[in-house]
């Protein structure tokens, strides 16, 4: 794939345990938080999905969801397949996967009810995110709810100054590691609510740091 996306490849074997030394098992509350949200879901947009556990988990908590998983990395989408064909075989019929840089992506299909995006929107500058929800809101459903997981810094307090810190470390460590260029969390909110998405559920973990949400276009 002809792209300046960061490369995830070598990291797609290893970035589960990575996860589990750094953040234990809060990566995962965090994107598995609102997945009951997803059970009337029908056609699922994933983003930036990686490994593929959040996808897999999906598959199977829906049995009449379809899903079309885009990510750059080709590794990280092998190692989604993979982990569908394993644990879900069942579901692979209804899992499509596509390889391209989610910053010129535009599905080949409208109709989308469920958007997902954990841990991803945060390799986007803020002209990115800006870009990509403009460009799949045209794809998406009147009532459709979009899931966010993210690394947030708390607007005040003792722990702003350690949050900003360590994401200053994890924003250089994925430079050295993948080249992403990116260097601090956009403000997805923002361009969210500007295209007419309100936040309709969220929780915190590890005091803010992390943060899951539901967000959607309007009351269904
Ligand atoms: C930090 S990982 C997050 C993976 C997973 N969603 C999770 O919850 O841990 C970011 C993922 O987004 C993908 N990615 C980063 N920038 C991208 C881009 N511009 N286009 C498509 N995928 C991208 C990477 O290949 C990687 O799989």
């Amino acid at each position: 794939m002809d792209t300046d996306a960061p490369n995830f490849d070598l990291l797609a074997r290893i970035y589960r345990w990575m996860e589990y030394l750094s953040f234990g098992p809060m990566l995962e509350r965090c994107r598995f938080r609102f997945l009951p949200q997803c059970c009337q879901a029908r056609h699922a947009l994933v983003l930036g999905d990686g490994d593929g556990r959040f996808t897999a988990r999906l598959l199977a908590a829906n049995p009449a969801i379809q899903v079309d998983a885009v990510d750059a990395s080709a590794a990280m989408l092998t190692a989604l397949r993979r982990r569908v064909r394993r644990d879900h075989p069942e579901a692979d019929a209804r899992l499509s996967t596509t390889q391209a840089d989610l910053r010129r992506f535009a599905p080949g299909r409208t109709g989308y009810d469920l958007v997902v995006s954990h841990f991803f929107l945060d390799c986007l500058t803020d002209e990115d995110v800006s870009a990509l929800v403009e460009r799949l809101v045209p794809h998406v459903t009147e009532d459709a709810i979009w899931l966010v997981s993210e690394f947030s810094i708390p607007e005040k307090g003792w722990r702003r100054a350690g949050s900003q810190l360590l994401v200053r470390f994890l924003y250089f460590a994925f430079f050295v590691l993948t080249h992403l260029r990116v260097r601090h969390i956009p403000d997805y909110a923002e361009v969210f609510r500007r295209h007419g998405f309100y936040r309709h559920e969220n929780t915190q973990f590890l005091g803010g740091l992390l943060v899951a949400e539901v967000w959607k276009r309007q009351d269904s």
